[in-house]
């Protein structure tokens, strides 16, 4: 949800750095932003609403400095301005802060009877107003700091500098953090890919963890057990390779993330993913595009594998009551694996004793950890805040689990046929991506005020993600029903010219779902039909032919159209398209 950064180190030059490595986490969070470090004696803060990019017009990069704190901010508490950016001060105290306190407004109130004044909205002034008030009377930081936790509640990340101190703490508590060893310097950071321009070596910080770095780090309460992790992606993270946006760069990367995975798994007749024919239960908790994943998983599951699964939003799904059989396991997707809401639903889970599987995107993340068992995507970090290639990487994994339960129940009996089609998933891949047709249908509803998606089972769940792509990159308004649903009620938004998206992939539903793309045409709606099947109809405006392909592979390739398209329209609509207005990479706030 934000990003925080902190170096301490033997070189002078750690204001470039500290913003090299801040501008790597600005996906988390864009709408403000800070820094704070040791000029001379003194701690400087320098904070601005806007882009990293606003901020660094005014900072004095010839000030020499080997210690400094920075962030960059999703507004959760307080709107985005320069007030409520961090870092935020108070008495000896600087700090900034990824996560939400929940008690901050009691604390708020208590402080402010022993004369703390707030200047701003934020619930992380109040823990800046909380540690200096603990420090005055332990005397002790370290010891202040080991008593937060006893009085804060909610999720925390701190960089944390004190006045006429130049060593550098952090605490981490449900937010992520992870500590960064170069040579010369020590990090302190959200994610790994904020300090890889530097070093590829670190230590994922667990909850209640206490770091202190002055000429090495110290890590309380133990720090023997905390694991050095050498990052080996290959993935460039610095530049688009060529691409306008990360969006499309993630978008052309899916054919070979795509291949690795299916070969991967192939390979060995699928004998590396876990057995799930031993569990009477299965659940599919995610949020967002990982939330559509689910969806999409449960019709594979359910049609091809004959195997019942439920999909859930997560943020549901752990405040619902949940009933688990003798045998139950719960699948998380994230591809952060950092999101609030899932990671809650996987602490729960764990408490009641049940199995957990996580589909996981990003290395050693709180999800990928804390569950009993991992897959990872190996698509490398997803830059773009409008998740792609991880959302195919998610569905190859899911198709795959439900492949293997097909051929364990024998429903299929060799595996010949999908590995003679994927030979040629790249192709179809590179082929679909390249197709420039969808500039064309995007000039066409690029202005519409709403578009309408609709699909059956499978391709309904296919259309709420490129709905949600659509949205959240070109704020267009867009909605997206069953298509046995629209006539009750929601047809009645349809006029002249409404662009209405149909997905039909899915074989035994074809005839119904042209019946709704004629009952929306006859109040004016413009049809475009995304398909894979020989259909005309005189409905249809518009058709988006992909190819057929094995039913566990069809949902891989029918979603690419629909980001493309999605990226087109907000292209024509002059939208930032890596970073959309509102949103932030990673949800680990609630
Ligand atoms: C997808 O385009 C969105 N950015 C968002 O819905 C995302 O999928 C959701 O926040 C879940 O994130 P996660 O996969 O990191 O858990």
């Amino acid at each position: 949800m934000c990003g925080i950064i902190g170096i301490k180190s033997s070189d002078n030059d750690v204001i470039k750095k500290t913003l090299n490595c801040l501008h790597h986490l600005e996906y988390r969070g864009y709408d403000s932003s800070g820094i704070a470090y040791l000029d001379h004696d003194k701690i400087k803060i320098i904070k601005k609403k806007g882009r990293i990019s606003d901020l660094e017009e005014k900072i004095d990069f010839s000030c020499e400095t080997n210690l400094a704190i920075a962030h960059t901010r999703w507004a959760t508490n307080g709107k985005a301005n320069d007030t409520n950016a961090h870092p935020h001060h108070m008495g000896q105290v600087t700090l900034v802060h990824n996560g939400i306190i929940e008690n901050a407004a009691i604390l708020k109130k208590e402080l402010e009877k022993k004369n703390y004044h707030f200047k701003s909205d934020t619930d992380t002034e109040v823990i800046a107003a909380l540690l200096d008030d603990m420090v005055n009377q332990t005397h002790d930081k370290m010891e202040a700091l080991k008593e937060l936790k006893t009085k804060l509640v909610g999720s925390y990340a701190l960089g944390i500098l004190f006045d006429n101190d130049d060593a550098l703490y952090a605490v981490k508590k449900d937010s992520p953090l992870i500590l960064g060893l170069d040579t010369n310097s020590y990090f302190i950071a959200s994610d790994v890919p904020a300090i890889l321009d530097y070093t590829n070596k670190y230590i994922v910080l667990e909850d209640n963890d206490i770091v202190k770095i002055d000429t090495t780090y110290h890590i309380y309460p133990e720090q023997a057990s905390r694991k050095i992790h050498h990052f080996t992606s290959s993935y460039s993270l610095d530049d688009k390779d060529g691409f306008a946006h990360y969006m499309l760069k993630e978008i052309n990367e899916q054919p070979g993330i795509i291949y690795h995975l299916l070969s991967k798994y192939l390979k060995n007749d699928l004998i590396d993913l876990p057995d799930l024919t031993i569990y009477q239960q299965i659940d599919i908790v995610g949020c967002g595009s990982a939330y559509h994943t689910a969806l999409v998983a449960k019709t594979l599951f359910e049609e091809y594998s004959d195997t019942k699964v439920s999909a859930y939003v997560a943020s549901e799904y752990r405040y619902q009551k949940n009933f688990y059989s003798s045998n139950s396991i719960v699948i998380f997707i994230s591809q952060s694996g950092e999101t609030a809401d899932t990671l809650a639903c996987v602490r729960q889970v764990k408490e009641k004793g049940i199995p957990s599987l996580a589909i996981v995107n990003t290395i050693s993340s709180s999800i990928a950890r804390e569950c009993d068992n991992v897959i990872y995507l190996e698509a490398g970090p997803e830059i773009a805040v409008a998740t792609t290639k991880a959302y195919t990487a998610q569905i190859t994994i899911l198709s795959l689990l439900a492949l293997k339960i097909s051929y364990q129940k024998g429903l299929i009996t060799n595996l010949d046929s999908i590995k003679k089609d994927i030979r040629h998933i790249k192709e179809v891949l590179i082929h679909l991506i390249n197709d420039i047709n969808y500039i064309k249908i995007a000039k066409k509803i690029y202005q519409r005020r709403d578009i309408f998606f609709i699909g059956r089972l499978i391709d309904y769940a296919i259309a709420l993600e490129g709905s949600l792509k659509l949205k959240e990159i070109s704020y267009i308004h867009s909605e997206t029903y069953p298509a046995g649903e629209l006539k009750h009620g929601t047809i009645s938004l349809i006029e002249d010219g409404s662009p209405v998206i149909s997905v039909i992939t899915y074989d035994k539903i074809i005839d119904k779902t042209i019946s709704n793309i004629e009952e929306v045409k006859a109040r004016g709606a413009y049809n475009i039909v995304l398909t894979n099947q020989n259909i005309t109809s005189k409905a249809f405006d518009y058709v988006i032919q992909i190819p057929k392909v094995n039913a566990f592979l069809n949902p891989i390739i029918t979603i690419i159209p629909l980001q493309l398209l999605a990226y087109y329209v907000a292209r024509l609509n002059g939208c930032d398209i890596d970073k959309p207005r509102n949103l932030a990479k990673s949800v680990t706030v609630e």
